[in-house]
């Protein structure tokens, strides 16, 4: 009986470990494409009020997740997830980082070109 217990609770912890390291293993090499003009303003502002959680490029950083990543897909986070996350903040759900704040410094024109860099990005990179 103890060994049974023993091996499940180290099948838990070692699937835990895979749960979580797996997903962020999952961040792919990040391939940055030609920008247009509205990707590069985006890229700007995405700088001044995304990089410090969410990484320079969107690659992640200690305080939040990537965003090019393939639970950021267009399909599984539409564009509308993005205006919500700035508007209203998001609670921790996906990862461990936290709660992301709203974030009303943010405005509609800055939104727009912040998700077409990402969308560019992410495109580049294979994630459709
Ligand atoms: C203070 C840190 C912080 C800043 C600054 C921040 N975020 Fe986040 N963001 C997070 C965290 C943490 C999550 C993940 C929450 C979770 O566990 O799902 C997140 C999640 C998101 C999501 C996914 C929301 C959903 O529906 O699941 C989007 C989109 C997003 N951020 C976009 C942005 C953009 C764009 C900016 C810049 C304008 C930004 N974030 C700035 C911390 C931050």
């Amino acid at each position: 009986m103890r060994g049974l217990k023993a091996r499940r609770f180290v099948g838990v912890v070692v699937g835990l470990w895979f749960g979580v390291a797996g997903a962020l293993a999952d961040t792919p090499d990040i391939v940055m494409p030609e920008l247009s003009a509205e990707a590069a303003a985006g890229q700007t502002a995405f700088v001044q009020h995304c990089a410090a959680c969410h990484g320079e490029v969107g690659d992640g950083s200690d305080n939040g997740p990537p965003l090019i990543h393939r639970v950021y897909r267009p399909s599984h986070h539409a564009d509308f997830a993005f205006i919500r996350a700035l508007r209203y903040g998001s609670r921790a759900h996906h990862w461990r980082f936290g709660n992301m704040p709203p974030m009303p410094e943010v405005s509609d024109d800055e939104a727009a070109a912040i998700i077409s860099f990402v969308r560019a990005v992410q495109r580049a990179t294979g994630i459709e």
